[in-house]
C-alpha cells in the first residue's frame, strides 16, 4: 500500500553523501521526497549555518565550536575532503519550495535568526510557513520562535519520552511531536492522535522498521534511506 505520510530526508540523504551539504540535499530531491530535515548553528559573523556537531573536528578539517567560527572561515574549510558547509539561505534557494524545510534548531541562539530568515522567504520568496517545520531538543529556541512569530509551525523533538513532548507541546502550540522511533507503539501514536498531534519520527533507516512505522500510522518519516520510505 502507498504511504500517504511525509518522506523525508535527514541531513539530506546521509546515506549517500555527506550530511547537511547542498549535495546530500540535491541527493535527496533526487528521491521521491517530501521533506528534508537539517540542522542548524549560528555562526560568529551571525549567519545561520547548515552543520549538525557542535564542533568541527568530525566532519571536516578545522577544529573548535562552530559558532565561534566567521562564515568567511567557516567557508574555506572542507566538509568531507570535498563538500563546504552551506548557510541556511543556501539551502533554502536550492531546495526553492520544491518540498517541506524541517529546520532543526541545534545551535543555542538560533531561533530569532531562523525566523528572521523564514519571514524573509515567506514574505519575498513565496514560500508558505507550511513549508516548513522549525523543531529542537531545546525547549528555550522553541519558546523563543513561538513568541516571535506565532505562524511558524513547531515540532518538539524527544528521544526521551512521548508524553512529556505532548506535555511542552502543549505549551508552546506546537502541533507537530518528532520523538525517535525507538520510543513509539501503536498505542501512543494513537493517543498523540487523539490529542490532536501530528507524530515524524526518526532516524528510521531499515525497511523492516520503516514498515513498523507505517503501520502506527505516522504522520511522517525521516531516514538517512530516504528512497527507502
Ligand atoms: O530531527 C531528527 C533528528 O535529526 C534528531 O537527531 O542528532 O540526528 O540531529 P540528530
Ligand atoms: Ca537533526
Amino acid at each position: 500500500m502507498t504511504y500517504k505520510g511525509l518522506k523525508m530526508g535527514h541531513r539530506g540523504a546521509l546515506a549517500y553523501v555527506a550530511e547537511n551539504t547542498i549535495e546530500s540535499i540535491q541527493k535527496a530531491l533526487s528521491f521521491n521526497i517530501d521533506g528534508i530535515e537539517i540542522d542548524v548553528h549560528l555562526c560568529a559573523s551571525g549567519e545561520l549555518v547548515v552543520f549538525h556537531d557542535f564542533t568541527l573536528d568530525r566532519m571536516t578539517n578545522g577544529t573548535g565550536e562552530i559558532s565561534k567560527h566567521t562564515l568567511s572561515e567557516l567557508k574555506v574549510l572542507n566538509v568531507n575532503e570535498q563538500y563546504k558547509i552551506p548557510t541556511l539561505q543556501e539551502v533554502l534557494d536550492l531546495i526553492n519550495k520544491s518540498c517541506l524545510l524541517n529546520i532543526e534548531l541545534k545551535g543555542k541562539h538560533t531561533a530569532a535568526k531562523t525566523c528572521e530568515v523564514i519571514e524573509y522567504y515567506v514574505g519575498e520568496k513565496g514560500w508558505s510557513y507550511n513549508d516548513f517545520i522549525v523543531s529542537s531538543f531545546q525547549h528555550h529556541e522553541l519558546e523563543d520562535v513561538c513568541k516571535l512569530n506565532k505562524n511558524i509551525p513547531l515540532a518538539v523533538l524527544t528521544k526521551a519520552n512521548v508524553a512529556e513532548a505532548i506535555e511542552f507541546a502543549e505549551t508552546i502550540d506546537a502541533k507537530i511531536i518528532h520523538p525517535n522511533f525507538a520510543l513509539l507503539t501503536l498505542e501512543n501514536v494513537n493517543l498523540a492522535h487523539q490529542k490532536g498531534y501530528k507524530v515524524n519520527t526518526w532516524t528510521v533507516n531499515d525497511e523492516e522498521t520503516i514498515a513498523r512505522m507505517k503501520s502506527y500510522g505516522v504522520d511522517g518519516i525521516i531516514s538517512d534511506y530516504p528512497d527507502r520510505i
